[in-house]
Protein backbone atom coordinates (compact mmCIF):
# COMPACT_ATOMS: atom_id res chain seq x y z
CA UNK A 1 0.00 0.00 0.00
CA UNK A 2 1.27 3.40 -0.83
CA UNK A 3 1.99 5.66 2.40
CA UNK A 4 -1.49 8.34 2.35
CA UNK A 5 0.49 11.96 2.08
CA UNK A 6 -0.46 14.37 4.62
CA UNK A 7 -0.38 18.09 4.78
CA UNK A 8 -1.03 19.67 8.41
CA UNK A 9 -2.80 22.85 8.11
CA UNK A 10 -3.27 24.80 11.71
CA UNK A 11 -1.07 23.88 13.89
CA UNK A 12 -2.25 24.64 17.54
CA UNK A 13 -2.88 22.08 20.12
CA UNK A 14 -5.22 20.09 17.45
CA UNK A 15 -3.20 20.28 14.35
CA UNK A 16 0.37 19.50 16.52
CA UNK A 17 -1.99 16.70 17.88
CA UNK A 18 -3.03 14.69 15.12
CA UNK A 19 0.34 15.31 13.38
CA UNK A 20 1.81 13.22 16.21
CA UNK A 21 -0.26 10.60 15.60
CA UNK A 22 0.20 9.84 12.37
CA UNK A 23 4.17 10.17 12.72
CA UNK A 24 3.47 6.92 14.82
CA UNK A 25 0.87 5.03 12.62
CA UNK A 26 2.64 3.05 9.26
CA UNK A 27 0.47 4.12 6.02
CA UNK A 28 1.18 8.13 6.60
CA UNK A 29 3.54 10.63 5.77
CA UNK A 30 3.61 13.70 6.56
CA UNK A 31 4.84 15.95 3.53
CA UNK A 32 4.35 19.22 4.43
CA UNK A 33 2.99 21.98 7.16
CA UNK A 34 0.67 25.16 7.13
CA UNK A 35 0.44 27.77 9.62
CA UNK A 36 0.30 31.42 9.41
CA UNK A 37 2.05 32.29 13.55
CA UNK A 38 4.81 34.36 12.31
CA UNK A 39 6.83 32.31 15.41
CA UNK A 40 5.90 28.80 14.17
CA UNK A 41 7.35 29.90 10.03
CA UNK A 42 10.84 28.43 8.94
CA UNK A 43 11.20 25.70 11.49
CA UNK A 44 10.80 21.73 11.34
CA UNK A 45 7.58 20.25 11.95
CA UNK A 46 9.41 18.32 14.85
CA UNK A 47 10.25 20.90 16.74
CA UNK A 48 6.47 21.97 17.55
CA UNK A 49 5.90 17.74 17.93
CA UNK A 50 8.58 17.88 20.56
CA UNK A 51 10.23 15.05 18.08
CA UNK A 52 13.57 15.00 16.24
CA UNK A 53 13.04 16.62 13.35
CA UNK A 54 10.80 15.04 10.25
CA UNK A 55 12.05 17.48 7.51
CA UNK A 56 9.23 19.30 7.23
CA UNK A 57 9.66 22.72 6.96
CA UNK A 58 6.13 24.69 8.22
CA UNK A 59 5.04 27.28 5.49
CA UNK A 60 2.40 29.87 5.13
CA UNK A 61 1.83 28.93 2.13
CA UNK A 62 -1.13 26.39 1.51
CA UNK A 63 -0.05 25.60 -2.26
CA UNK A 64 1.57 23.06 -0.45
CA UNK A 65 -0.94 20.70 -0.24
CA UNK A 66 -0.79 20.20 -4.06
CA UNK A 67 1.82 17.40 -2.94
CA UNK A 68 -0.99 15.67 -0.31
CA UNK A 69 -3.61 13.00 -0.71
CA UNK A 70 -5.02 14.69 2.02
CA UNK A 71 -4.93 18.21 4.58
CA UNK A 72 -5.91 17.69 8.14
CA UNK A 73 -7.47 21.37 8.53
CA UNK A 74 -7.55 22.95 11.97
CA UNK A 75 -7.54 26.95 12.28
CA UNK A 76 -10.69 27.93 13.07
CA UNK A 77 -14.23 27.47 14.06
CA UNK A 78 -16.57 29.23 11.71
CA UNK A 79 -17.22 28.66 8.59
CA UNK A 80 -16.82 32.46 7.58
CA UNK A 81 -13.49 32.41 8.03
CA UNK A 82 -12.58 28.19 6.61
CA UNK A 83 -14.35 28.40 3.22
CA UNK A 84 -11.87 30.62 1.32
CA UNK A 85 -9.67 28.24 3.35
CA UNK A 86 -11.07 25.02 2.17
CA UNK A 87 -12.19 26.20 -1.42
CA UNK A 88 -8.40 26.70 -1.64
CA UNK A 89 -7.26 23.46 -0.66
CA UNK A 90 -10.57 21.63 -2.39
CA UNK A 91 -8.62 23.89 -5.72
CA UNK A 92 -5.31 22.41 -4.67
CA UNK A 93 -7.38 18.67 -6.37
CA UNK A 94 -7.01 17.32 -1.97
CA UNK A 95 -9.48 15.54 0.40
CA UNK A 96 -9.37 17.76 3.34
CA UNK A 97 -10.62 16.51 7.24
CA UNK A 98 -11.34 19.67 8.83
CA UNK A 99 -12.46 19.83 12.84
CA UNK A 100 -14.14 23.47 12.00
CA UNK A 101 -17.12 23.00 13.84
CA UNK A 102 -19.35 24.82 11.59
CA UNK A 103 -18.40 22.83 8.95
CA UNK A 104 -19.32 19.58 10.26
CA UNK A 105 -23.25 20.02 9.17
CA UNK A 106 -23.45 23.42 7.36
CA UNK A 107 -26.68 22.32 5.89
CA UNK A 108 -29.06 23.58 8.35
CA UNK A 109 -27.72 26.88 8.99
CA UNK A 110 -25.27 27.92 6.38
CA UNK A 111 -26.58 26.14 3.26
CA UNK A 112 -24.96 28.48 0.65
CA UNK A 113 -22.17 27.89 1.93
CA UNK A 114 -22.15 24.41 2.19
CA UNK A 115 -23.60 24.15 -1.44
CA UNK A 116 -20.59 25.89 -2.77
CA UNK A 117 -17.98 23.24 -1.02
CA UNK A 118 -20.02 20.40 -1.78
CA UNK A 119 -20.20 21.64 -5.86
CA UNK A 120 -16.47 22.31 -5.84
CA UNK A 121 -15.54 19.05 -4.14
CA UNK A 122 -17.58 17.50 -6.45
CA UNK A 123 -16.15 19.19 -9.55
CA UNK A 124 -12.42 18.64 -8.16
CA UNK A 125 -13.27 15.00 -7.16
CA UNK A 126 -12.35 15.39 -3.29
CA UNK A 127 -14.00 14.58 -0.11
CA UNK A 128 -14.25 17.31 2.28
CA UNK A 129 -15.89 16.33 6.30
CA UNK A 130 -15.22 18.19 9.25
CA UNK A 131 -15.20 16.13 12.73
CA UNK A 132 -13.95 15.67 15.96
CA UNK A 133 -15.29 14.96 19.23
CA UNK A 134 -17.73 18.00 19.37
CA UNK A 135 -19.05 18.02 16.76
CA UNK A 136 -18.66 15.22 15.13
CA UNK A 137 -19.23 12.11 17.66
CA UNK A 138 -20.26 12.85 21.02
CA UNK A 139 -23.62 14.52 20.76
CA UNK A 140 -24.73 13.64 17.40
CA UNK A 141 -22.75 10.46 16.06
CA UNK A 142 -22.67 8.18 19.08
CA UNK A 143 -26.67 9.12 19.76
CA UNK A 144 -27.50 8.77 16.30
CA UNK A 145 -25.75 5.15 16.26
CA UNK A 146 -27.45 4.52 19.93
CA UNK A 147 -31.01 4.81 18.06
CA UNK A 148 -29.88 1.75 15.86
CA UNK A 149 -31.65 -0.99 18.22
CA UNK A 150 -34.83 1.10 18.20
CA UNK A 151 -38.20 0.38 16.90
CA UNK A 152 -38.92 4.11 18.03
CA UNK A 153 -37.34 6.73 19.37
CA UNK A 154 -39.37 9.61 20.58
CA UNK A 155 -36.58 11.86 22.06
CA UNK A 156 -32.89 12.02 22.47
CA UNK A 157 -31.70 13.74 25.52
CA UNK A 158 -27.69 14.05 25.00
CA UNK A 159 -25.85 15.37 28.55
CA UNK A 160 -21.62 16.40 28.42
CA UNK A 161 -20.13 17.23 31.36
CA UNK A 162 -16.65 18.73 31.00
CA UNK A 163 -14.07 19.68 33.94
CA UNK A 164 -12.02 22.25 32.32
CA UNK A 165 -9.83 22.82 35.29
CA UNK A 166 -6.75 20.84 34.18
CA UNK A 167 -7.70 21.33 30.16
CA UNK A 168 -5.45 24.64 28.49
CA UNK A 169 -6.20 27.65 28.90
CA UNK A 170 -7.65 28.75 25.74
CA UNK A 171 -10.40 26.28 26.27
CA UNK A 172 -11.08 27.93 30.01
CA UNK A 173 -11.44 31.26 28.30
CA UNK A 174 -13.38 30.43 25.61
CA UNK A 175 -15.71 28.93 28.59
CA UNK A 176 -15.51 32.24 30.28
CA UNK A 177 -13.84 31.51 32.97
CA UNK A 178 -12.70 34.55 35.21
CA UNK A 179 -15.32 36.71 33.71
CA UNK A 180 -17.58 39.01 35.25
CA UNK A 181 -21.01 37.94 34.22
CA UNK A 182 -21.35 40.98 32.34
CA UNK A 183 -18.39 39.92 30.23
CA UNK A 184 -19.57 36.58 29.75
CA UNK A 185 -22.85 38.24 28.52
CA UNK A 186 -20.32 40.37 25.85
CA UNK A 187 -18.34 37.80 24.86
CA UNK A 188 -21.31 35.46 23.96
CA UNK A 189 -22.69 38.13 21.96
CA UNK A 190 -19.38 38.87 20.42
CA UNK A 191 -18.93 35.20 19.50
CA UNK A 192 -16.03 35.19 21.18
CA UNK A 193 -17.14 33.04 24.88
CA UNK A 194 -19.21 29.84 23.94
CA UNK A 195 -18.89 26.41 22.59
CA UNK A 196 -19.32 26.41 18.40
CA UNK A 197 -21.62 23.63 17.12
CA UNK A 198 -24.07 22.62 19.34
CA UNK A 199 -26.88 23.80 16.60
CA UNK A 200 -25.04 21.77 13.89
CA UNK A 201 -24.96 18.74 16.21
CA UNK A 202 -28.90 19.04 16.93
CA UNK A 203 -29.06 19.34 12.66
CA UNK A 204 -27.22 16.43 12.06
CA UNK A 205 -28.98 14.36 14.14
CA UNK A 206 -32.37 15.61 12.80
CA UNK A 207 -31.06 14.80 9.26
CA UNK A 208 -30.13 11.42 10.46
CA UNK A 209 -33.13 10.18 12.23
CA UNK A 210 -35.60 11.81 9.15
CA UNK A 211 -36.85 14.57 11.51
CA UNK A 212 -37.88 17.83 9.93
CA UNK A 213 -37.37 20.43 12.78
CA UNK A 214 -39.04 23.71 12.77
CA UNK A 215 -36.35 25.57 14.51
CA UNK A 216 -32.99 25.01 16.59
CA UNK A 217 -32.72 26.94 20.36
CA UNK A 218 -29.57 27.25 21.75
CA UNK A 219 -28.75 28.82 24.59
CA UNK A 220 -25.95 29.65 26.67
CA UNK A 221 -25.83 30.57 30.62
CA UNK A 222 -22.89 31.20 32.48
CA UNK A 223 -21.65 28.95 35.81
CA UNK A 224 -21.00 31.42 38.44
CA UNK A 225 -19.69 30.78 41.82
CA UNK A 226 -18.63 33.42 44.42
CA UNK A 227 -19.49 35.99 41.85
CA UNK A 228 -17.17 35.03 39.24
CA UNK A 229 -17.91 33.01 36.24
CA UNK A 230 -16.36 29.50 36.10
CA UNK A 231 -17.65 27.87 33.00
CA UNK A 232 -20.78 27.62 30.93
CA UNK A 233 -23.52 25.35 30.32
CA UNK A 234 -25.10 25.92 26.66
CA UNK A 235 -28.31 23.54 25.52
CA UNK A 236 -29.50 23.05 21.95
CA UNK A 237 -33.17 22.23 20.96
CA UNK A 238 -34.63 20.89 18.16
CA UNK A 239 -38.47 21.65 18.05
CA UNK A 240 -40.48 18.88 15.17
CA UNK A 241 -43.80 20.30 15.18
CA UNK A 242 -43.09 22.51 18.05
CA UNK A 243 -42.50 19.32 20.47
CA UNK A 244 -38.93 19.23 21.64
CA UNK A 245 -37.39 15.67 20.14
CA UNK A 246 -33.52 16.68 20.55
CA UNK A 247 -31.97 18.25 23.73
CA UNK A 248 -28.27 18.85 24.00
CA UNK A 249 -27.06 19.82 27.33
CA UNK A 250 -23.49 20.88 27.62
CA UNK A 251 -21.85 21.66 30.61
CA UNK A 252 -17.56 23.20 30.87
CA UNK A 253 -16.46 24.32 34.45
CA UNK A 254 -14.40 24.55 36.70
CA UNK A 255 -14.21 21.52 39.35
CA UNK A 256 -17.09 19.86 37.81
CA UNK A 257 -18.43 17.07 39.60
CA UNK A 258 -19.30 13.39 38.06
CA UNK A 259 -18.17 14.59 34.39
CA UNK A 260 -19.82 12.35 31.93
CA UNK A 261 -20.97 11.57 28.35
CA UNK A 262 -24.11 10.27 28.29
CA UNK A 263 -27.03 9.27 25.91
CA UNK A 264 -30.73 9.02 26.79
CA UNK A 265 -32.93 7.36 23.97
CA UNK A 266 -36.59 7.89 24.88
CA UNK A 267 -38.15 5.04 22.78
CA UNK A 268 -39.21 1.81 22.15
CA UNK A 269 -37.08 1.32 24.07
CA UNK A 270 -35.88 3.46 26.62
CA UNK A 271 -32.57 3.37 27.90
CA UNK A 272 -29.30 5.54 29.04
CA UNK A 273 -26.06 5.14 27.68
CA UNK A 274 -22.90 6.35 29.41
CA UNK A 275 -19.10 6.99 29.26
CA UNK A 276 -18.18 7.47 33.15
CA UNK A 277 -15.66 10.45 33.12
CA UNK A 278 -16.24 11.35 29.95
CA UNK A 279 -13.88 12.20 26.58
CA UNK A 280 -11.18 13.83 26.71
CA UNK A 281 -11.96 16.69 23.99
CA UNK A 282 -8.61 17.49 22.39
CA UNK A 283 -7.53 13.99 22.85
CA UNK A 284 -10.61 12.42 21.29
CA UNK A 285 -10.74 14.62 18.71
CA UNK A 286 -6.88 14.74 17.58
CA UNK A 287 -7.68 10.32 17.57
CA UNK A 288 -11.07 10.64 15.65
CA UNK A 289 -9.41 13.11 12.65
CA UNK A 290 -6.88 10.62 12.34
CA UNK A 291 -8.67 7.65 12.60
CA UNK A 292 -11.11 9.14 10.02
CA UNK A 293 -8.84 9.91 7.17
CA UNK A 294 -8.40 6.59 5.37
CA UNK A 295 -12.72 6.73 5.75
CA UNK A 296 -12.82 9.94 4.06
CA UNK A 297 -10.36 8.96 1.27
CA UNK A 298 -13.13 6.14 0.44
CA UNK A 299 -15.79 8.64 0.64
CA UNK A 300 -17.87 9.67 -2.47
CA UNK A 301 -16.59 13.14 -3.73
CA UNK A 302 -18.05 16.40 -2.21
CA UNK A 303 -18.84 17.55 1.01
CA UNK A 304 -19.95 14.55 3.46
CA UNK A 305 -20.78 14.96 6.95
CA UNK A 306 -19.24 12.05 9.85
CA UNK A 307 -22.64 10.55 9.19
CA UNK A 308 -22.09 9.76 5.50
CA UNK A 309 -18.64 8.27 5.91
CA UNK A 310 -18.24 4.55 6.40
CA UNK A 311 -18.53 3.64 10.15
CA UNK A 312 -16.16 6.20 12.14
CA UNK A 313 -14.01 3.74 14.31
CA UNK A 314 -10.50 3.07 15.25
CA UNK A 315 -8.15 2.63 12.26
CA UNK A 316 -4.78 2.57 13.20
N1 LIG B 1 -14.98 19.50 16.16
C1 LIG B 1 -14.39 19.38 17.34
O1 LIG B 1 -14.78 18.55 18.15
C2 LIG B 1 -13.22 20.25 17.70
C3 LIG B 1 -12.44 19.87 18.80
C4 LIG B 1 -11.32 20.66 19.10
C5 LIG B 1 -11.03 21.79 18.34
N2 LIG B 1 -11.86 22.14 17.32
C6 LIG B 1 -11.57 23.34 16.53
O2 LIG B 1 -10.43 23.10 15.75
C7 LIG B 1 -9.76 24.34 15.50
C8 LIG B 1 -8.29 24.19 15.88
O3 LIG B 1 -8.17 24.00 17.27
P1 LIG B 1 -6.86 24.44 18.07
O4 LIG B 1 -7.18 24.29 19.49
O5 LIG B 1 -5.68 23.71 17.52
O6 LIG B 1 -6.80 25.99 17.67
P2 LIG B 1 -5.59 27.01 17.82
O7 LIG B 1 -4.78 26.62 19.01
O8 LIG B 1 -6.16 28.36 17.72
O9 LIG B 1 -4.67 26.72 16.54
C9 LIG B 1 -5.01 27.11 15.24
C10 LIG B 1 -3.72 27.36 14.47
O10 LIG B 1 -4.05 27.64 13.12
C11 LIG B 1 -3.35 28.83 12.74
N3 LIG B 1 -4.09 29.51 11.68
C12 LIG B 1 -5.12 30.38 11.78
N4 LIG B 1 -5.50 30.79 10.57
C13 LIG B 1 -4.71 30.17 9.68
C14 LIG B 1 -4.62 30.20 8.25
N5 LIG B 1 -5.44 30.95 7.51
N6 LIG B 1 -3.68 29.44 7.67
C15 LIG B 1 -2.85 28.69 8.40
N7 LIG B 1 -2.89 28.64 9.73
C16 LIG B 1 -3.82 29.35 10.38
C17 LIG B 1 -3.31 29.66 14.01
O11 LIG B 1 -2.32 30.67 13.93
P3 LIG B 1 -2.57 32.01 14.81
O12 LIG B 1 -2.50 31.56 16.24
O13 LIG B 1 -1.46 32.91 14.42
O14 LIG B 1 -3.93 32.52 14.42
C18 LIG B 1 -2.94 28.56 15.01
O15 LIG B 1 -1.56 28.29 15.01
C19 LIG B 1 -10.49 25.38 16.36
O16 LIG B 1 -11.39 26.09 15.56
C20 LIG B 1 -11.22 24.55 17.37
O17 LIG B 1 -12.37 25.19 17.89
C21 LIG B 1 -12.94 21.39 16.98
Amino acid sequence: MKAIRVVQYGLGSIGVGVARILLDRPGFQLVGAVDVAPEKQGRDLGELLGTDPVGVVVTPDPAVAQQADVVVHATHSRLVQVEPQVLQLVACGVDVVSTCEELSYPWFHHAASARRIHEAAQEAGVTVTALGVNPGFAMDLLPVLLTAPCRHVRRLVVERRVDVRARRLPLQQKVGVGLTEEEFHTGVAAGTVGHVGLPESVAMIASALGWTVDAIADQVRPVVRAGRVEGLRQEARGLVDGEERIRLDLTMALDLEDPVDRVRVEGDPSFVAEIPGGLHGDAATCAIVANAIPLVRAAPPGLRTVLELPPLRYTG
